[in-house]
């Protein structure tokens, strides 16, 4: 099974790199349409788009209307709960009764389950009791296969980026992690947010964060020649090895 992480396309129209940002995310749409084999499934791990706006969801999703994999998306800190809901209204996945945009994917060999990190107020993530309820139910709902869990925030500390903790208050972290660790067949936590790419662990658990889509936010060191060349993250299941990541240069090839 091959998973496609896409993140933090942040598209906007009122920047002056609005249509450096729709490239990026358009290009890295086509490159994950050429690959052989194809990927299974293609997740936006947030902030697709960075105001939040109706408009800007158009957009979006006019960009992810041309994959060719099935799309998940879920909610970054620049997400609009609402406006997301309203632009993808046709998506089955979204249509639970939950608050929030936190559902469980049961297509795969392996289970994806998407969690709402999102603080309408705050830039940093939160996690209430409430998403520790929904996250611990969908964990229990199937018992045999293992879990992927794709956070927009990190739940682990990242060390290479301004501020290590991405929760506030930071306890809602804690919970989190202490969640995620509620069964042993979670496998993966898999994030975006800060926009470079770093891995850390909850507990036992591997995690990751790839760095954003747009390039003209992307944080860390690039050479000049991919400057212009977005990163996307695969990531492999295997039953026998479990999961294993690649980063990936849009227009390089194999
Ligand atoms: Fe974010």
């Amino acid at each position: 099974m091959i998973i496609a992480q896409i993140s933090d396309t942040h598209i906007a129209l009122d920047t002056p790199d609005a249509d450096r940002r729709l490239q990026d995310f358009a290009a890295t749409i086509a490159d994950i349409n050429a690959l052989d084999p194809a990927s299974d499934v293609i997740v936006h791990t947030g902030d697709i788009v960075h105001n939040g706006r109706s408009d800007e969801y158009a957009q979006a999703r006019a960009v992810l209307s041309d994959a060719r994999a099935p799309v998940h998306v879920m909610v970054g800190n620049k997400d609009h709960r609402v406006n997301l809901r309203a632009a993808f209204s046709d998506a089955a996945y979204l249509t639970t009764n939950s608050e929030f945009i936190d559902y469980a994917v049961e297509d795969f060999p392996v289970r994806l389950i998407m969690l709402d990190t999102l603080n309408p107020e705050s830039n940093k993530g939160d996690f209430c009791p409430q998403r520790v309820k929904n996250l611990i139910e969908m964990t229990d709902a199937e018992t045999a296969k293992p879990i992927v869990v794709f956070a927009h925030h990190p739940p682990f500390e990242v060390k290479v980026g301004p501020d290590p903790i991405n929760f506030d208050p930071p306890d809602t972290m804690t919970a989190l992690r202490k969640a995620l660790q509620h069964s042993d067949r979670v496998i993966a936590v898999i994030s975006g947010h800060v926009h470079r790419s770093t891995t850390g662990q909850v507990d036992t658990i591997p995690a990751s964060v790839m760095p954003s889509i747009a390039t003209t936010l992307r944080k860390g060191d690039y050479s000049v020649d991919m400057k212009t060349r977005p990163v996307y993250a695969i990531h492999r299941y295997d039953p026998k090895w479990g999961i294993s990541s690649e980063t990936r240069i849009v227009g390089m090839g194999s």
